[in-house]
């Protein structure tokens, strides 16, 4: 929309209901055509956007994953949509300032779909997510100018590559049963569906690599049994023998194998198949932060004493990520959870942890509010939805409810912006201020940033 403003075109996009794509009235066509072009911006995807000039004089804004501003490079445009086209990158001719090529450490870069920003030094990724989040709240969040606070700086991961505690690479079988002589195992190609092989994942921790390189050898030699494709689970499980209190990173590679998990001095348990953060190197930072979000005095005056909430509703609670690390701060925790095993996980972990305040509710939180009796005033709630964020059930009872502050952790940053603006225009929300907004980056190298919004009810 910038790029497009910039050049004096109309920027009248329709969006998708869940924010994530743009909703385009004319059916794509099929074009092939070499060109060079400068790349101008980073797009919230993570690719660049170019502006190819046409020899007829016009313009033409082209999408060129693996580029970035600054670059020239030579790419092969292969679909034309209403307001854009897209392009395969095919090399740089000249690289923008800050293309740093000797930081790639991964083979497939500009073929795997996984990561989009490895030739970016670590710090300027952190700039270029704050930017995401920026855009995201300037596009989706349509609210009057001071409401929105200025967008934080976003925390970094601890680790930039090896970190990654799950991979799911994949493979197919081609459904006539002729075999290829070697079956790629590994993850798709960038804007194709069929899957390339990969032996090894820089991203993945080195645990998860070395299983992957004993599952490719499995899945080769009894490849002949699989009528179809299948997708593979690697999910990395900490085991610390208790009596001598060293710990070993195990694999587990069935969905019903249970993990451990250490944040902190907390042990979190859950099935391999279901939901947990995979990046453990940054769950500290961000379970710390949430916590000191909650424990923030209710007033924005700085000599105020009104005490923080007493109570914590943590909507979307998965096995208890969140009520667990956060029960010190509150006298209660409710945790609610769609999922029947992982609300089961969350009610062990917190025995397990010792934890006597804190019990789960198994239940679709858009419906939640009628079984929760704490006093709206004295309660603290986290969302944490899927990507798709919440939906307009959920977003109306909270609007009922008005709890007193609410820490909204988001993996969609253009979903919780929309949220955010459904509740601080709503004539119920307009008592909500927001404190703060900021990422945290969950996936270094990958155009993902997970955003965290603090909103407190003033008086
Ligand atoms: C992004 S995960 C967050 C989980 C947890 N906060 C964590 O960090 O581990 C979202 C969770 O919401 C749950 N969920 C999805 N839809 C839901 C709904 N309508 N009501 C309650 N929980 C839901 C999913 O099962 C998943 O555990």
């Amino acid at each position: 929309m910038q790029v497009r403003e910039s050049l004096g075109l109309p920027v009248n996009f329709k969006t998708s209901e869940d924010g994530n794509s743009f909703v385009v009235d004319q059916q794509p066509s099929t074009e092939f055509r070499h060109t060079e072009l400068s790349i101008v911006r980073l797009s919230s995807t993570g690719d660049g956007i170019g502006v190819d000039k046409l020899e007829d004089g016009t313009t033409e804004i082209v999408v060129v994953p693996y580029s970035i501003p600054g670059d020239l490079v030579r790419a092969k445009i292969y679909k034309k949509l209403e307001y854009y086209s897209l392009a395969d990158f095919e090399e740089v001719i000249s690289g923008g300032q800050a293309r740093d090529d000797s930081l790639i450490r991964c083979k497939y870069f500009t073929k795997c779909a996984g990561c989009q920003l490895q030739m970016l030094p670590y710090e300027k990724q952190l700039l270029h997510k704050r930017e995401v989040i920026v855009r995201a709240y300037k596009y989706f969040c349509n609210v009057s100018d001071g409401v929105i606070p200025e967008i934080g700086d976003t925390i970094g991961s601890p680790l930039e590559y090896g970190y990654r505690t799950k991979l799911t690479p994949h493979f197919d079988v081609p459904r006539n049963g002729h075999l290829p002589a070697v079956t790629p195992i590994g993850f798709t190609q960038k804007g194709r569906s069929f899957v390339i092989d990969i032996e090894e994942c820089p991203i993945g921790t080195p645990a998860i690599n070395a299983e992957y390189k004993k599952e490719r050898l499995r899945v080769r030699d009894t490849i002949g049994t699989y009528k179809r494709g299948a997708t593979l689970l690697l999910r990395e499980s900490m085991e610390i023998d208790e009596t001598t209190k060293e710990t070993k990173k195990a694999v587990c590679t069935d969905s019903k194998d249970i993990v451990t998990e250490y944040v902190n001095s907390y042990r979190l348990m859950y099935p391999a198949g279901d939901f947990f953060q995979c990046n453990s190197s940054i769950l500290p930072r961000v379970t710390e932060y949430v916590n000191t979000q909650i424990k923030l005095p209710l007033s924005s005056n700085e000599s105020s004493t009104v005490p923080a909430p007493k109570y914590l509703v943590d909507a979307y609670c998965g096995s208890g990520l969140f009520s667990i690390t956060c029960n010190d701060s509150v006298e209660e925790v409710i945790g609610v959870e769609i999922s029947p095993k992982s609300v089961s996980f969350a009610t062990s972990n917190a025995q397990d942890n010792n934890i006597a305040n804190a019990h789960f509710v198994l239940g679709d939180a858009a419906v939640i509010f009628e079984k929760i009796s704490t006093p709206p005033k004295e309660t603290s709630m986290i969302l944490d939805p899927p990507r798709k964020g919440c939906d307009s059930t959920f977003l109306n009872q909270l609007l009922d409810y008005l709890p007193r502050r609410i820490v909204y952790v988001s993996c969609n940053v253009h979903t919780q912006a929309r949220d955010l603006a459904y509740i601080l225009s709503d004539r119920r929300g307009l008592k909500y201020r927001v404190n703060s907004i900021r990422g945290f980056d969950f996936f270094p190298q990958t155009h993902h940033v997970e955003s965290i919004a603090v909103l407190t009810l003033e008086d």
